[in-house]
């Protein structure tokens, strides 16, 4: 099949994109306001963007109680979000009034940053510790101002789980981090769905 993405006219009961572009890695974020009100949130809008500085990046579609705080504090932290912690994860993403901790509402234990104000979750098995970059709204090809709004960050503090730490490398499948996919499902990174290929030498 083939669709018109503008004209969305793929006539199935569900727009599919979301299943195509995926599973994606989530950013599990946590942020404060000036007043000092936690807000924890999923992305699944969200990625590594560059390295050499590590530079994350996540999208609001609107401009959320996240993009505002950090807006006002310049700092976030990214938490990982891992199989045993993926109820916890969806309650966070629900909508509550300003000044209830997300934490508190889904019994996650708010950890101290090393290097900017908001806490990590600490049943997180990583955690990174991140400074605003930029705050950039999207449009369209015509120009149109769209209700997204994508984040830029600079990694500067890192927290690993010693635990997953073998023989000096990180051992993500043993995490076993959530992603997500279209419409309600996820997926998990385990020992059992990971391969590896070495990268080609010059042809
Ligand atoms: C797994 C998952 C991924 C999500 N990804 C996004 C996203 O990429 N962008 C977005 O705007 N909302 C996303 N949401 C919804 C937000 O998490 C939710 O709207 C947010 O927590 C609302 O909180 P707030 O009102 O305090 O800002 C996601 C929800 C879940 C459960």
């Amino acid at each position: 099949m083939f669709f018109d993405a503008v004209a969305n006219d793929h006539g199935l009961p569900h727009n599919p994109m979301k299943a195509l572009i995926g599973p994606r890695p989530i950013g599990w974020i946590t942020c404060v306001n000036a007043r000092g009100d936690v807000n924890l949130s999923p992305y699944s809008f969200f990625n590594a963007m560059g390295e050499n500085p590590f530079i994350v990046a996540f999208s609001s579609n609107g401009y959320k109680d996240a993009v505002a705080f950090i807006d006002e504090t310049k700092e976030f932290v990214c938490n990982l979000a891992t199989w045993d912690l993926r109820e916890a994860m969806n309650k966070t993403s629900a909508p509550l009034e300003r000044g209830r901790s997300e934490l508190d509402y889904a019994g996650l234990t708010a950890a101290p940053s090393r290097l900017v104000k908001p806490p990590r979750v600490a049943e997180a098995k990583a955690a990174l510790e991140c400074r605003w970059l930029s705050t950039t709204r999207l449009s369209t090809v015509e120009g149109v101002a769209m209700d997204q709004w994508l984040v830029l960050g600079q990694v500067m503090g890192v927290h690993i789980d010693d635990d997953f730490v073998k023989d000096g490398l990180v051992d993500t499948a043993a995490m076993r981090p959530i992603m997500r996919g279209g419409y309600m499902d996820y997926f998990v990174a385990t020992p059992e769905t990971k391969f590896s290929i070495a990268r080609p030498t010059r042809a």
